[in-house]
């Protein structure tokens, strides 16, 4: 039977993706600490989660009125460690649970980033995986070298090259390639150690590569794109796909036409893992959810809401008044998540203003969550996953760690009880929990 797949959205950072996460009363304030991410982990093991993952952002908030002191001021994000490092300490916690991390494809090389995650597939004995972004913002690109960002469709080009190159590394080496003979000093064998020299429109890795191969080949891809050259992207290369539907028809529509656009790949749409984000309040019972959800929405201010606007769409909403519409001109010029002014615009706004903005999207705020005790989560979590318009839930937690906690304690042994979920892992690799073969050479091309 298909079984619901689980993904944890972690932030190596001060709060949730909800910037008022760190004010709530439980949210724990050792944040910079290992055993905060270990804790986390822990939990999420117990509850038999695929993956925890962190995304990631190379730089803090300050597109909003041009400065960083409302972002300091506020905890919006104001702190983004390293998601790599954080991601070791949490392996070190745990033995089952898959740990993927973001990492941009624009401001690093091939061999940089294919080495950095094969390392991390040995270290974690086949637990990684790679959050593959091209990076939305020019904060970001004014911290990595560059003035702008890179226009959208050329920044997934450019990644198309990337990937050619990291896989292209990853199967340089032979599954067999050490022997360890001391006696006869064969250490591996050269014939299964091969130079790449990659010569693509923009990236040239010549190798060999440095990092062996992992037990389960290689790590495993995921890809969150949302417009429609971010979506052909992840139909070519991504094994689990995240994805950020408002509602269940136009999640169904995309559901089908990503596994399609996977098949007219030649792959196979059942390696190709979709998981929908899902905000979950949890509790004994519906009425305490409730009140937690009460709660929640008693915690986010403007500031949140305007800054977090500023950055997914690379325009700095303090330049309106809240009641001013944006023009046709301002509506085309804004870049970074499409998506974001697409749902405005869907809703019937042509010229929104930042009010509009933030009531339409609710970025910033706890948005389309899931209400309830066990009964009320698992009924919404089951009529998704068999209808079928996703294979599984990116989890995203509005406090840390009650979230995780709550979820594990209410929703995962009812979701075990319909038999959606496994009650215990089957198999020790991140591929294994995930259902996708090994990794094998050449089966991206
Ligand atoms: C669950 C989830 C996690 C994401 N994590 C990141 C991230 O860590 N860093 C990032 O730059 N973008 C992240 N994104 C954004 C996507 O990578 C993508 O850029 C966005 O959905 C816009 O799609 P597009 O690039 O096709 O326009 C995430 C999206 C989703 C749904």
């Amino acid at each position: 039977m298909r079984q619901i797949h689980l993904v944890a959205f972690l932030q190596a950072q001060n709060c949730t993706t909800i910037p008022a996460a760190w004010r709530h009363p439980e949210a724990r304030a050792d944040f910079t600490s290992p055993e905060y991410y270990q804790h986390i982990g822990r939990v999420l093991e117990h509850g038999k989660f695929d993956i925890g993952f962190f995304d990631d952002r190379l730089a803090m908030p300050d597109m909003y009125t041009g400065d960083h002191a409302h972002t300091i001021e506020h905890g919006i994000r104001a702190v983004k460690m390293d998601p790599v490092a954080v991601l070791m300490a949490m392996a070190m916690a745990t033995e089952r649970l898959g740990l993927g991390a973001t990492f941009s494809t624009t401001y690093h090389e091939p061999f940089y980033v294919a080495r950095l995650f094969q390392t991390l597939d040995l270290m974690t004995k086949g637990r990684a995986a790679w959050n593959v972004v091209t990076s939305v913002n020019d904060n970001e690109a004014r911290n990595m070298g560059r003035d702008k960002v890179i226009a959208h469709d050329d920044r997934y080009d450019r990644a198309d090259d990337f990937m050619e190159a990291a896989l292209g590394l990853w199967d340089s080496w032979d599954d067999d390639a050490i022997i360890l003979d001391k006696a006869n000093s064969v250490f591996a064998k050269p014939g299964s150690v091969r130079r790449l020299d990659h010569e693509g429109e923009f990236y040239k890795t010549r190798g060999p590569f440095t990092v062996p191969r992992s037990v389960q080949g290689r790590p495993v891809v995921i890809q969150a794109g949302a417009s429609g050259r971010g979506q052909k992207f992840a139909a070519r290369w991504g094994e689990l796909l995240f994805t950020a539907f408002p509602t269940f028809d136009i999640a169904k529509r995309n559901y089908d036409s990503l596994k399609a656009a996977c098949a007219a790949n030649g792959r196979n749409p059942d390696n190709f893992k979709i998981a929908a984000l899902g905000f979950p309040v949890a509790a004994a019972t519906k009425m305490e959810a409730e009140d937690k959800r009460a709660l929640y929405d008693t915690l986010p201010n403007e500031t949140d809401q305007l800054s977090l606007l500023s950055e997914g769409l690379n325009y700095d909403f303090g330049q309106k008044g809240m009641d001013e519409p944006f023009t046709d001109e301002d509506m085309e010029g804004l870049s970074g998540i499409q998506a974001l002014r697409d749902r405005v615009v869907q809703q019937g706004v042509a010229n929104p203003t930042p009010r509009d903005f933030m009531n339409l999207t609710q970025r910033g705020r706890l948005n389309h969550a899931w209400v309830g005790g066990p009964k009320e989560i698992a009924d919404i979590m089951e009529e998704w996953f068999t209808s079928p318009v996703c294979d599984g839930f990116v989890i995203g937690p509005s406090v840390l760690p009650g979230s995780f906690e709550d979820f594990v304690e209410h929703v995962v042994p009812e979701l075990q009880r319909r038999g959606l979920y496994r009650k215990e892992y089957t198999g020790s690799t991140l591929r294994d929990h995930l259902g996708l073969p090994k990794a094998t050479h050449g089966d991206w091309q």
